[in-house]
């Protein structure tokens, strides 16, 4: 990695800030439902401990406050769970600016210190440099371990980069190993499975892999613009309809580059989107006032003839609703056949993280990113401001 990382880096008595991406789902209680991002930081936080650091200071975002404090928001909930995780004392400060700040984690006994959600102050996503400074001057040097927070040049992102040595923490780390070999040198056959609402989400992801890629499989709300730009009947499913001549212009580009397409063959029906709906299985083309809410069987056993040979699998976006149970086979079905296969199997963040969760394959999968609109725009093949930011080896 031309970045530096935690292992070029001396720590030994270091007062280290970290940014991480503790952006977690709460209930209406405040109950943390999914603390997989969370989990997924303890690496690093137990090898800069390990390495002789004196403290951690770590910073993040919860949800979007927009510049104010709304209680909703506080990372208070995360400083428990945190706790609960290490094993050890985390002391909560309720802000992250301000001249109490840093005589308060020089005065703590805690080595992990949280404080406040970066966001109640409008200078973080202004990426106000005077705000950034303050920031910088918690830690002696900087560790970014937030992924899913990359696609963002925010003050904590990218401004405290330019104040303090910069190096990526052992989770940033393994998300750019493993979706930067998917995109620079995939092991091939590569394919690519594209799902969700809408193409226009994926329509970047398209035009980077295409072209490197051996396959697209398409499932989701989106099959059926590309459905319809064939020319096939869709009901009363999902249509971006000024997306569809984007929709042709692909399918074009695809047979141009001799790279398959693949829709689905049949479909799971309703004619109204409710958990005790009566269900059925049509083809291809889907009848009038239909709606299509997952793929079919023949579907799932199409794309598994593709998948059987693959040796990397990038997969974004369910095959249909998933979140209801009646509406779950095609993507549990994916999940199941690829957590069985012996390739690179990765998972983009956000729903399809949440599904494999859902069916509990996680420890099937190689590796299920932490990101949502970060995987996606490194899929893109875009540069992520948090990740460009960090110091040169
Ligand atoms: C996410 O959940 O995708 C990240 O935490 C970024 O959150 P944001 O989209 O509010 O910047």
């Amino acid at each position: 990695m031309a970045k530096l990382t935690l292992k070029d880096i001396d720590l030994k008595d270091k007062t280290v800030l970290m940014r991480a991406d503790f952006n977690v789902p709460q209930d209406a209680e405040l109950k943390i439902t999914d603390d997989t991002r969370i989990r997924a930081t303890l690496p690093t936080l137990k090898y800069i401990l390990d390495h002789g650091a004196s403290k951690v200071v770590l910073m993040s975002h919860l949800g979007r406050p927009d510049g104010k404090p709304v209680a909703k928001y506080s990372l208070k909930q995360v400083a428990v769970r945190l706790k609960e995780l290490m094993g050890q004392d985390v002391l909560f400060l309720d802000d992250c600016a301000g001249p109490q700040i840093k005589p308060a984690i020089q005065k703590a006994s805690e080595k992990l210190v949280l404080l406040e959600n970066l966001r109640f102050h409008s200078e973080e996503e202004e990426n106000d440099p005077e705000f950034a400074r303050q920031l910088a001057s918690l830690g002696e040097v900087f560790v970014n371990d937030a992924f899913g927070t990359a696609h963002r040049a925010h003050a904590s992102t990218e401004g405290v980069t330019h104040f303090l040595k910069s190096a990526a923490g052992l989770l940033l780390e393994k998300e750019i190993k493993y979706l930067g070999d998917a995109v620079k040198d995939p092991q091939k056959p590569f394919v690519v499975i594209l799902g969700g609402a809408k193409v226009s989400d994926k329509i970047g992801v398209i035009e980077n892999l295409l072209p490197k890629c051996d396959a697209i499989i398409v499932g989701g709300g989106m099959a059926y613009t590309f459905l319809k730009a064939q020319g096939k009947q869709i009901g009363n499913s999902k249509l971006e309809k000024d997306k569809l001549d984007l929709a042709k212009s692909i399918l074009g580009k695809a047979a141009q580059l001799k790279k398959e397409i693949l829709l689905p063959v049949d479909n799971l029906v309703v004619d109204a989107i409710q958990a005790d709906a009566k269900t059925e299985i049509v083809g291809d083309n889907i009848p009038d006032g239909k709606i299509a809410v997952d793929i079919g069987p023949k579907t799932l056993k199409f794309f598994e003839d593709t998948l059987k040979t693959a040796k990397t699998i990038v997969w974004n976006g369910p095959m249909g609703i998933f979140e209801m149970d009646a509406f779950s086979k095609g993507t549990r079905g994916l999940a199941e056949f690829i957590g069985g296969l012996d390739c690179v199997s990765i998972i983009g963040g956000g729903d399809t993280a949440a599904a494999v969760a859902k069916f509990k394959l996680e420890d099937k999968m190689s590796h299920i990113s932490t990101g949502g609109g970060a995987s996606l725009e490194f899929l893109e093949g875009k540069d992520l401001p948090g990740i460009a930011a960090l110091t040169e080896k």
